[in-house]
């Protein structure tokens, strides 16, 4: 019985960190589908297709995988009793962050959808290293666990 629930834990683990992947790729594609967009001349068919591409990635890829990543982390956390253990909660601001930071994209996308253009560019470029650093500080809190 112990060996089943420990592979449960394995598959669920897996499944995890395959859906993180996807959601983490999503998050690194939205704000540089954002940038051509923002190149494209605005009300052009060009920026239909950007429109297009953009809901398609925010509908497919990171609705999807942000729900199952929220539902495997809370099944595995609940199978260890993470939510005693300090590094999990530090993981959980930063997840909380990061999904914070996919709403306000998805919001970003409507309001390019509604011809409003907030950020310049380079702003936009510089956003794209949030999940960089998030996704680094939430591998080594989850592998090294330091506290
Ligand atoms: C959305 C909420 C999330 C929750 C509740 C959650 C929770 C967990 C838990 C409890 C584990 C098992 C840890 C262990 O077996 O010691 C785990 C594993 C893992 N998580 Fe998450 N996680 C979430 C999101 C993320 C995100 C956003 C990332 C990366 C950017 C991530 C990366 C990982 C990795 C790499 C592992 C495997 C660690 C290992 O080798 O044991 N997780 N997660």
């Amino acid at each position: 019985m112990q060996e089943v629930l420990s592979m449960v834990y394995l598959w669920l683990k897996a499944g995890h960190v395959i859906f993180v992947i996807f959601w983490m790729a999503g998050l690194f594609m939205l704000p540089r589908f954002f940038v051509y967009h923002q190149e494209a001349e605005a009300g052009s068919p060009e920026e239909a297709r950007w429109i297009d591409r953009e809901n398609k990635l925010l509908k497919i890829i990171l609705l999807p995988s942000i729900i199952i990543v929220w539902l495997l982390g809370l099944a595995l956390a609940g199978s260890i009793g993470a939510f005693a253990q300090g590094w999990f909660h530090a993981k959980l601001l930063l997840v909380l962050l990061l999904s914070g930071y996919h709403g306000y994209l998805s919001a970003y996308a409507r309001k390019l959808a509604r011809g409003e253009r907030p950020l310049a560019g380079k702003k936009l470029r510089l956003l794209n290293e949030v999940p960089g650093v998030a996704a680094a500080i939430i591998v080594v809190l989850v592998i090294v666990k330091p506290f």
